[in-house]
């Protein structure tokens, strides 16, 4: 398999389970803040997940079963099938962009049931990509991996050897975080454990929540807020963390949160899920970028698929699935000049909708795998207008 990373493997970090910090008159007003609730999953909470095992070439902390059961797993290989086997029933001569490879769950599945297919698997997490890595070695040079945002899909393509438009059957993005992620505390993803204010997505890209927390100021800090975590309180949340920082730099996820219980006033602390999970979600966007990266890289791997060739991308919040749905909108509608009584030949719309709308995982899914709760899947193909 080729590995293709722009840097080199970040340094092994302990795995810690950090005992709740919350003070006792805190935990009074949320008893259940050390608890997990399902509606939470989505916002950087996960139950623990058991370790096992060491990755080689991998930081040897990092839980090799990882816990993760990908979402809506046969919806995506019926969705992609069609295309990947269009040359070939094995998928012999078909590219598969797996553009959020973490785990590799989803890719491991795609590259068994079509024993011809070459893969391409992007994630911005060197560690992410150091354990589906490993996972993806039995599959030798059928899998090329690349660290990189997903919006350097074009960049990604040329470095495999790939044009970057019409070169690919099917581009797959299963956006968020992983549950590698959300089950390593250090990583300051979620607001149940105590750790550094982090939450980079790469561990080699410079800007963390501690400096949005403790450099912004006040109104940009709000706007965060508002915008990407759709918090009420935001301008409220941003005053308490422009007056706390003032004392001492805020450094761990246990300050957040007890700055978010003193700033929600009581009787909108019991509604809307944890009181925290809005702001962390608002800030893991904005640290990563997120909303940026997938605006750039949704055209970019709908100009890299090939006539027949599809896209699926599953969406776990409201912003990112916007995106995703306005980029459909306009792949899939008309481009015959308005007003016109017919399309004109060659001026038809360059995709067709493959799903109605957002499919969304079904009960006995949702059972077995709580983080598809939000989920909302749409996909595409594009059209032969030679
Ligand atoms: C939900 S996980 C994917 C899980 C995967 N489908 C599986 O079955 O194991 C999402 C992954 O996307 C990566 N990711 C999120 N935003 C990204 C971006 N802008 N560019 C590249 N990778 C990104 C995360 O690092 C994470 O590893």
């Amino acid at each position: 398999m080729k590995h293709s990373a722009t840097s080199s493997e970040p340094a092994v970090k302990p795995r810690s389970r950090a005992a709740w910090p919350l003070s006792e008159p805190t935990l009074a007003y949320f008893p259940d803040a050390r608890f997990v609730s399902g509606r939470d999953l989505d916002a950087g909470v996960m139950p623990p997940q058991g370790s096992g095992g060491s990755v080689v070439d991998a930081p040897q902390d990092l839980p090799e079963s990882h816990g993760h059961v990908p979402v809506l797993l046969e919806r995506c290989v019926e969705l992609l099938a069609p295309a990947l086997t269009r040359h070939a029933p094995d998928g012999s001569g078909a590219v598969l962009i797996d553009a959020t490879l973490g785990a590799g769950g989803h890719s491991e599945r795609f590259l068994t049931q079509f024993p011809g297919l070459r893969l391409i698997g992007l994630d911005r997490d060197p560690d992410a990509l150091a354990i589906a890595g490993r996972r993806l070695e039995r599959f030798g040079d059928r899998v090329q991996l690349v660290h990189t945002r997903y919006d350097g899909i074009v960049d990604a393509l040329t470095e495999t050897g790939l044009p970057a438009t019409g070169s690919v059957d099917g581009v797959l993005f299963d956006l968020g975080v992983s549950s590698m992620q959300l089950d390593r505390p250090e990583r300051g993803f979620s607001y149940a454990q105590d750790a550094p204010l982090d939450m980079r997505m790469d561990s080699e890209a410079s800007l963390t929540a501690a400096e949005i927390l403790n450099t912004y100021d006040r109104g940009a800090l709000t706007d965060i807020l508002r915008r990407f975590g759709e918090e009420k309180f935001a301008s409220r949340i941003a005053g308490f963390v422009v007056e706390r920082r003032a004392r001492s730099p805020l450094q761990r996820t246990s300050e957040l949160v007890e700055i978010i219980y003193d700033a929600i006033p009581i009787p909108a602390r019991r509604t809307g899920g944890h009181p925290a999970k809005r702001t962390f979600q608002a800030l893991r966007i904005a640290v990563n970028a997120e909303l940026e990266s997938l605006s750039a890289a949704v055209p970019a791997a709908l100009a890299a698929l090939r006539p027949g060739g599809r896209i699926v991308v599953m969406a776990y919040q409201s912003l990112e699935d916007r995106i995703v749905k306005t980029a459909f909108a306009a792949a899939t509608a008309s481009r015959s000049p308005e007003g016109l009584p017919v399309e004109l030949p060659g001026y038809g719309p360059e995709f067709t909708a493959v799903t109605r709308g957002a499919e969304r995982a079904d009960a006995d899914e949702i059972d077995r795998n709580p983080r598809s709760a939000p989920v909302r899947l749409r996909a595409i193909e594009r059209e032969d207008i030679r």
